[in-house]
């Protein structure tokens, strides 16, 4: 097989067999195809697209690059749940804890946050003396035991996907859908769990910006992951406004604590039940969604998902005493106000740069080496579709410095205010084949 064949029949729009997909990604990451003739067939994949077969068999080859994950030895279906990424975004945190309490095993690898998106980890680490750098043998046996645990990104999954996605970076060719929904199924495949429940962000702070294009990718997930034996479905969600109110890792651990005690933003509680319930069914331990949902409730009137996420901080080291101590979370100097210049309705905001505006005051990164800052961050006081009078607060700027004028630029600049507005419809669709 010569890979330049390769690249001219798909660059003619023919379908590649699953052997010759396997000679692609493994040269690629063995280095015995170079960068040029790799962009060159990822430009030809851009342009012809691939079928379901082909793009099928583009995840495996990704997740067989490398290093899996085994999480047989974890009694029971094993539900993952993948975020295409958003603005304050806290929802794994909630759900983690609230799908264990009700017997749901949620074996889940973390990663942090990059630009205007918050990521997991950092937003633990927020949390004294919690450790995600447990063995494996840990990990399972803590899930085994208590029903979650979370592990750090291991190096060495999906290589070929960490080079495909740099390359693509640099050469045009990020915005393929059989390219994107593959990179995002290989890791998810590669981390071993059973069944994967998708959040697809549609809107200004997600990847895709509009509904046809999150509807595309969600299906094509979806089709990867059941094609390939992982029983995948989808929810298309809202990410045109920041989700819920705090963006910035300790203010979303104390979000997802009143969360989990049922006093949370309306739309993050909201979605966390869609989603759990989903999870919940998937793993098998309830028939319907209306039940799933039901038991989700009970689990967070009862106290029993609050109890389960001390439960879980305890078993990583972690100081269960914030929850109800959450001055001990890190905190930021300053509180400052952003108060509106005019009354009426709050008819927009826009998520990224709401995103990047909390990045700015160092709750995120710029480039990958970037510091964060844990204590700081935005906490919304008004959602779309908000009346406000002049002088009412937008938001609260939670800062370790007294200059935040470009930040409050930022705000004014991302948060309309008009006649009339109202509030974006949160679950769009829910995609199960
Ligand atoms: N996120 C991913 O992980 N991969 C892509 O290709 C795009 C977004
Ligand atoms: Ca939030």
């Amino acid at each position: 097989m010569r890979i330049v064949d390769l690249i001219a029949k798909k660059r003619d729009g023919k379908e590649l067999t699953t052997e010759e997909i396997e000679f692609f990604i493994q040269g690629y990451t063995t280095g015995s195809i170079p960068d040029y003739q790799a962009s060159a067939m990822m430009m030809a994949i851009y342009f012809q697209d691939m079928n379901d077969r082909e793009r099928a068999d583009l995840t495996m080859a990704m997740v067989n690059s490398g290093e899996t994950i085994d999480l047989s030895a974890i009694d029971g279906i094993k539900v993952d749940k993948h975020s295409t990424g958003g603005v304050g975004d806290t929802t794994t945190l909630v759900l983690a804890p609230l799908v264990a309490a009700v017997g749901v095993p949620v074996a889940k690898m973390s990663g942090r946050g990059l630009g205007h998106t918050g990521g997991t980890l950092d937003k633990l680490e927020s949390i004294k003396g919690f450790h995600i750098e447990i063995s494996k043998e840990q990990f399972v046996d803590l899930v085994n035991r208590h029903k979650v645990a979370v592990i750090g990104q291991s190096g060495n999954l999906t290589p070929a996907d960490k080079k495909m996605y740099a390359l693509r970076d640099v050469t045009g060719t990020v915005n393929s859908i059989a390219l994107i929904a593959s990179s995002i199924m290989s890791k998810k495949i590669a981390a071993g769990s059973d069944a994967i429940v998708l959040d697809v962000k549609t809107g200004a702070g997600a990847f895709m910006k509009t509904d046809e294009d999150a509807l595309e990718l969600a299906k094509a997930m979806v089709r990867i992951g059941n094609n390939v034996g992982r029983h995948t479905m989808a929810v298309i969600s809202d990410m045109s406004q920041p989700l819920g109110f705090a963006i910035g890792n300790a203010l979303e651990v104390q979000e997802a604590i009143d969360t989990l005690r049922g006093q949370g933003p309306a739309d993050l509680t909201e979605l966390t039940l869609v989603l759990g319930s989903q999870m919940v069914v998937l793993a098998k331990k309830a028939k319907t969604l209306e039940e799933a949902r039901q038991m989700l409730l009970d689990a967070i009137s009862s106290g029993k998902a609050l109890e389960k996420f001390r439960e879980f901080l305890t078993n990583q080291g972690g100081d269960a005493s914030i929850v109800d101590s959450p001055e001990k979370l890190p905190q930021a100097k300053f509180k400052i106000e952003v108060p509106a210049k005019t009354s009426g309705v709050v008819s927009n905001m826009i998520a990224d740069e709401i995103g990047v505006a909390a990045m700015l005051l160092g709750a995120g990164r710029a480039t990958k080496e970037d510091e964060i800052d844990l204590a700081v961050g935005l906490m919304l006081r008004k959602k779309v579709g908000d009346r406000v009078n002049a002088g009412d607060s937008l938001v609260t700027i939670y800062a370790n410095r007294e200059d935040v004028a470009s930040v409050m630029d930022k705000l004014y600049a991302s948060i309309e205010i008009s006649n009339s507005g109202q509030a974006p419809k949160l679950i769009h669709t829910v995609i199960t084949q």
